[in-house]
């Protein structure tokens, strides 16, 4: 099969500031990678690559089979940390935002986004405000916006590291049977290890800065469970444990590994 995302040598130097170095991974179709590491270890800026959005210095990224910046912009939707929902829009309306982008009218965009918005737990809501949803909501609505964007890989910059840990939890669990649907591949940034672990298949681990690939482990069967009994089976607290060691050894003194970031 061939790679959906590939990277080959990748390193990225702002100036004198070296941020990422030598790295190199593949993601599968239909696959979720999890990506954990010391905060400024560049995992944000791995993901402007991957996008399309900036260059790296060295060595080349393929998304799709094209290495061109256009042909990773192109089939690429980027999710920020923050909902970046419009204010003055209807959830809907904001869950279709990029349907309407791509020329259909108000109404056939609100048809095409509602299974999707209902999908994740909105129906009723569709006429709401964004100050009017809680904060899980809102999020919801802004990954409902990035999965109708229709590209063929999503990334996920700590999509819920704003959330409380109960509504994070809940959060999971609504986008774990979407993600593991197969028909997107996604790479997943969080300081989270339960839910690098609960919503990857296979979670790959930064050193602290410059950002070197430490190991890409497999995650123990994505979305089977519900996300808190999931994070009490054995299976989950082997593979935490491992990753705790090695994100230990990424980068002493960093914070890393907490549920909140
Ligand atoms: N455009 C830029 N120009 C200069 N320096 C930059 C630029 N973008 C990022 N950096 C630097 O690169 C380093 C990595 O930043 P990045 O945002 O990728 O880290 P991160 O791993 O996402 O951190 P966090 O976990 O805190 O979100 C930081 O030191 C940052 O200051
Ligand atoms: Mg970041």
């Amino acid at each position: 099969m061939t790679a959906m995302v590939q990277a080959d040598g990748v390193g990225r130097r702002f100036g004198g500031l070296e941020v990422l170095e030598g790295i190199d991974f593949g993601l599968d179709e239909g696959e979720v990678l999890s990506v954990i590491g010391p905060s400024g270890c560049g995992k944000s800026t791995l993901l402007g690559l991957i996008a399309g959005l900036d260059r790296p210095t060295t060595g080349t990224i393929t998304v799709g089979g094209g290495t061109a910046s256009d042909d990773r912009l192109a089939r690429c939707a980027y999710m920020p940390q923050e909902d970046c929902l419009l204010p003055w829009f209807s959830a809907l309306d904001n869950a279709a935002l990029a349907l309407r982008n791509q020329g259909r009218g108000r109404k056939v965009a609100r048809e095409e986004a509602f299974p999707v918005f209902e999908r994740l737990g909105l129906g009723g809501f569709e006429d709401a405000k964004p100050a009017e949803l809680s904060g899980g909501m809102r999020q919801r609505v802004a990954f409902a916006r990035t999965w109708l964007a229709g590209k063929s890989v999503l990334l996920l910059d700590e999509p819920l590291a704003s959330l409380d840990g109960l509504t994070r939890r809940s959060m999971q669990a609504w986008l774990a049977p979407l993600l593991a649907g197969g028909e997107r591949s996604a790479v997943l940034v969080t300081h989270d290890l339960d839910e690098a672990l609960y919503l990857g298949d296979r979670v790959l681990v930064l050193s602290g800065r410059p950002g070197r690939v430490l190991g890409i482990r497999e995650a123990p069967g994505r979305g089977e469970m519900d996300p808190v009994e999931a994070s009490g089976s054995r299976a989950f607290s082997e593979s935490r444990n491992e990753l705790a060691s090695l994100l230990e050894s990424a980068s002493p003194g960093d914070q890393i590994g907490g549920s909140q970031s």
